[in-house]
């Protein structure tokens, strides 16, 4: 069921950010429906577009032929990839092209091929080959066997990025502790929120206003849409061979500044409360392990830091204390609090890495509580025990969370 393209550009729409609900099968336009439509933003992709769309039609052609879409969606870029792509359009039938004259940004330009898409199923792949075409499969099954999302991750089994900088990779993974803490339970409902690779299903952000800031649009699916069953396939980000990357500082500001947007304007996201609740169960054993955590500090705070025993400086004792009761912590929650989790990632150089996250996230841990100790202490209450016991509330609730998110990465995944 080839689509007849008039040869020229898709009107680009204009006004809210909102994809409108499929036409129902009975009506006229139901023969002109599709499953899947893929959109493709580009900026300054002149030297990847050809690969690109030739690659994409390959895989598509052979899993749903004549049933799919490519929507490139280029923001009049002045290397002329909108005029490249429309020279496909006679090779790839599959093929539309929006040139967007008024309006630029990752997002944006995504939501608004979305408008224009005739699929059940939405999809978004970067233009620059760094995101694997082979991945569509699994995406693809997953979101027909039931998903409402499908989203491709660097950050579970089979993932990772083949050559980031130390930077790079700090200021991704910071970026996302950030989101933890500002947007819990948007976040946490997924191992990779930044990816921008990814199928929904239509229904599940149809008739919603989106109103995304610059590169992360996965957060406003999952923050604004009615996202029950997620499912996630690992995949490697690769390295860009052709053109150069877009991200500038800009687009850390722009996701300070979506989070907060997403935190202020919908405080109670619709349908959240149903499928997100607290892991009440794994919180209480965490907080049991913890609780001989404190023990094993105390213990080791007392033989180190008290005038009777060794009397070393505090400070120093402390630190001392705190890395001994992780080390247990650790033990304790990988056997018993996440036991489920630690089952299916067996191997040594796993419960390595998950070490070493939790060790960090820890530490960081450890200086919220030293600060929160000597806040308390100079500030609050004079007494170093119970200054001691605040903090280590404080340090428990970030441990927690961040641990659950990113050392045994326990998300709303089947
Ligand atoms: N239409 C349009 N308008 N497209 C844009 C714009 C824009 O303003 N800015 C970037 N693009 C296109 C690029 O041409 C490319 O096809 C895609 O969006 C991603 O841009 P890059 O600049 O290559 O981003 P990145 O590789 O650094 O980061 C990507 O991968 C990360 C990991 O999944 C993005 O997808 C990030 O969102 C994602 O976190
Ligand atoms: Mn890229």
């Amino acid at each position: 069921m080839s689509i007849k393209q008039p040869n020229l550009l898709l009107p680009a729409p204009s006004g809210d950010l909102q994809i409108s609900e499929l036409p129902s099968a009975t009506s006229d336009e139901a023969s002109a429906l599709l499953s899947f439509s893929l959109v493709v933003p580009t900026y300054n992709e002149a030297a990847n577009i050809n690969k690109i769309v030739r690659i994409l039609s390959q895989i598509l052609d052979e899993i749903i032929p004549g049933d799919y879409e490519l929507i490139v969606v280029d923001d009049d870029s002045p290397d002329g990839t909108w005029q490249l792509a429309l020279s496909l359009i006679a090779e790839y039938p599959q093929l539309r092209v929006m040139r967007r004259q008024h309006e630029r940004g990752l997002s944006s330009a995504i939501i608004r091929g979305w408008q224009v898409a005739k699929g059940r199923f939405l999809g978004v792949i970067d233009g620059d080959l760094q995101h694997p075409p082979h991945v569509l499969l699994q995406l693809l099954n997953a979101i027909q066997e039931g998903a409402d999302l499908a989203v491709a991750s660097r950050h579970v089994e089979g993932g990772g990025v083949s050559s980031w900088s130390f930077i790079r990779r700090f200021l991704s993974r910071g970026a996302q502790l950030l989101g933890l803490i500002i947007l819990p339970r948007v976040l946490g409902r997924v191992s990779d929120p930044m990816s921008g690779y990814f199928l929904v299903r239509r229904s599940a952000i149809a008739n919603v206003k989106l109103n995304p800031v610059g590169y992360k649009i996965l957060l406003e699916v999952i923050g604004r849409g009615d996202i029950r069953q997620i499912a996630e396939v690992g995949y490697v980000f690769c390295e860009r061979k052709e053109g150069e990357s877009k991200v500038t500082w800009k687009q850390y500001l722009d996701y300070i500044h979506h989070l907060l947007r997403l935190r202020l304007s919908t405080f109670q996201i619709r349908g959240l409360s149903v499928h997100n609740s607290f892991p009440i169960g794994r919180f209480i054993r965490f907080g049991l392990v913890g609780l001989s955590g404190v023990f094993v500090d105390m213990a080791v705070l007392y033989l180190l830091s008290d005038p009777t025993t060794l009397g070393l400086p505090l400070t120093r004792s402390k630190i001392i204390a705190g890395e001994i009761a992780i080390f247990n912590n650790f033990l304790w929650n990988d056997a018993w609090t996440f036991a489920d989790v630690a089952m299916q990632q067996k191997q040594w150089h796993q419960r390595l890495k998950r070490f070493l996250k939790f060790n960090i996230i820890c530490l960081a841990g450890l200086v919220l509580n030293v600060l929160v100790l000597n806040l308390v202490f100079n500030f609050i209450i004079h007494n170093r025990y119970i200054a001691n016991l605040i903090a280590i509330a404080a340090a428990t609730v970030w441990n927690f969370w961040v641990n659950l998110k990113l050392s045994w990465r326990v998300t709303q995944v089947k």
